[in-house]
C-alpha cells in the first residue's frame, strides 16, 4: 500500500535560521523578513509549491554561549535580528486556502492562560489551519530575559510543560460548549452563560480559574508538534504529540527512534497512527543535477563555520551549565510566580490529561469538526512531491504517517 509523504518548510521569522552565512549570496533576500510581503509571497509559493505546512521555529533568547557573548550571532545573524512567529501567520493565511502554519511558542517562561487565547485567536484566523510546536526552550539567555537567575533543569522544564498542557486542554477544550454562543438577538443573549464554566486549576506551577476567553475555533485544540529527543522529550511526545521531529543516523535508527514514539504513545491510551514523523532534509533545487550541484557548492563555500559554532554554543553551554549547577525550578522561579508554587514534584509525575482523554471531553458537535480543515500535516490528498518548490538557504521536513 503507497503512503501518503507531507512537505513542511522549516522557516524562521529571521535571517539565518539554520543555513548559516548564506544572507551574504547576492540573491539572498532573507533581510526582507521584517517586510509583510515577504511572508505573503512566500506562502503563496509553498501553496502554488503543494507543500503541506510551514513551520516557524523560534527562540527566546541569543546565542551567547560561543566566546563568551552574543557578538558572533549578530555579526553572523544567527537567528537574531528575530521576530515573533506568530504575528506574520494571519497575513500567510489570508493569502492562501490549504497551507498549514506551524508556529513555535515555549512552555517555560510565560504563563499558559495568555498563549491558550493567542493559539486560539490563530485556529479562528486561519480557519482551522494553526499548529503548535512544543518547545522548552533550552537558551540560557531566554531564562535570564524572562526574570530567572538561570535556566530550569531539563527534566523540570518538561514537568512544567506537563501542567502547561494541562491548562490549555482545561481552557480549549473544556471550557465552552460548542453551541454556546447563541446570538440570539431577541432575548438579548449573545452566549448562554449555562454553557461556559471556569476550568478553576490549580497545579504546582500554575493557577488559572477561566473561563477561556475565546469562544471555540474550529480544532479547538491546534495540532501539536514536538521535537524533544532525550527520554523525558519522547515520553512528552507520545502523550502529546500529533507530529514529531525524529532524528536517527540512518534508516534503522530513526525507524527504532519512531517505534519509541509510538509505544510510549500506546502506554498513554492512544494509537501508534496518532502520531505523524517528520524527518529534516536540506534540499537545494536547480534547472538539473549538475545546476543544483554547482549551486550547493556556492552555499557550501559561503557558509560560516563561525555562525554554526555559534549555533551550537547556545545549546553546549546550556546543557554544561545545566548540569553542573542543576537549580530546581522554585529556585529560580520569578518573585510573581513564587507565591502560587509548591515545591517541585518529581520528573514524570504530573497531572496532565493525555490527548485520549482530552478529546473525549468535547461535545459530539465539536468531536465532529471537519478533520479536514485540521491543521494535520498531511491534509490534502491532492499534494504530491511533484511540483515542490522550496526556498534555498531554509530547510525542508517530510513526515509519513
Ligand atoms: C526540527 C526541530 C525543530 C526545533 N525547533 C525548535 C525551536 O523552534 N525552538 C526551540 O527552542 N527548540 C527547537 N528544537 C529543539 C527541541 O525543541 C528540543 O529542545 C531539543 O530537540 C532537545 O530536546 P530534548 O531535551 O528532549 O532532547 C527543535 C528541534 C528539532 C529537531
Amino acid at each position: 500500500m503507497s503512503k501518503q509523504i507531507g512537505f513542511n518548510l522549516f522557516e524562521m521569522n529571521t535571517v539565518g535560521h539554520i543555513s548559516h552565512g548564506l544572507w551574504v549570496h547576492p540573491a539572498n533576500t532573507r533581510h526582507r523578513f521584517n517586510d509583510l510581503d515577504f511572508w505573503i509571497e512566500e506562502a503563496k509559493l509553498l501553496e502554488a509549491g503543494l507543500f503541506d505546512a510551514v513551520f516557524l521555529a523560534d527562540v527566546i533568547g541569543a546565542y551567547d554561549g560561543y566566546r563568551g557573548g552574543p557578538e558572533t550571532a549578530l555579526r553572523e545573524a544567527v537567528q537574531i535580528p528575530s521576530n515573533d512567529p506568530l504575528l506574520v501567520i494571519p497575513a500567510m493565511a489570508a493569502a492562501t486556502k490549504h497551507l498549514a502554519f506551524a508556529a513555535t511558542f515555549s512552555t517555560t517562561y510565560e504563563p499558559p492562560f495568555a498563549f491558550a487565547r493567542r493559539a486560539s485567536t490563530l485556529d479562528h484566523l486561519t480557519k482551522g489551519r494553526f499548529g503548535w510546536n512544543i518547545v522548552t526552550s533550552y537558551l540560557p539567555n531566554a531564562a535570564r530575559n524572562f526574570g530567572l537567575a538561570d535556566e530550569v533543569g531539563h527534566d523540570d522544564r518538561y514537568a512544567i510543560a506537563d501542567e502547561y498542557l494541562d491548562v490549555l486542554y482545561k481552557l480549549w477544550e473544556g471550557s465552552w460548549d460548542d453551541d454556546a454562543v447563541v446570538q440570539d438577538r431577541e432575548h438579548r443573549v449573545y452566549t448562554d452563560p449555562s454553557k461556559v464554566r471556569a476550568i478553576d486549576h490549580a497545579g504546582p506551577f500554575y493557577t488559572v480559574a477561566g473561563p477561556h476567553l475565546t469562544e471555540p475555533s474550529i480544532q479547538r485544540t491546534p495540532v501539536l508538534f514536538q521535537a524533544g529527543s532525550s527520554d523525558r522529550g519522547r515520553e512528552f511526545a507520545g502523550k502529546h504529540a500529533e507530529g514529531v521531529f525524529v532524528g536517527g543516523r540512518d534508516l534503522q535508527v530513526y525507524r527504532e527512534n519512531v517505534a519509541d514514539i509510538r509505544r510510549r504513545a500506546k502506554a498513554w491510551g492512544r494509537q501508534g497512527s496518532d502520531i505523524k514523523t517528520y524527518a529534516s532534509a536540506v534540499i537545494v533545487l536547480g534547472k538539473d543535477e549538475d545546476d543544483a550541484a554547482r549551486k550547493a557548492d556556492e552555499f557550501r563555500r559561503l557558509s560560516s563555520a563561525e555562525g554554526y559554532l555559534a549555533h551550537a554554543g547556545g545549546g553546549a553551554s546550556t546543557s554544561r551549565r545545566t548540569r553542573a549547577r542543576r537549580r530546581s525550578w522554585t529556585s529560580c522561579v520569578p518573585r510573581t510566580r513564587r507565591a502560587a508554587t509548591t515545591p517541585s514534584p518529581a520528573a514524570g509525575t504530573t497531572t496532565t490529561t493525555p490527548p485520549s482523554a482530552r478529546r473525549s471531553t468535547r461535545s459530539p458537535r465539536s468531536t465532529a469538526a471537519p478533520s479536514s480543515r485540521r491543521a494535520t500535516p498531511c491534509r490534502s490528498p491532492t499534494r504530491s512531491r511533484a511540483g515542490c518548490a522550496t526556498p534555498t538557504s531554509t530547510g525542508s521536513t517530510c513526515g509519513s504517517s
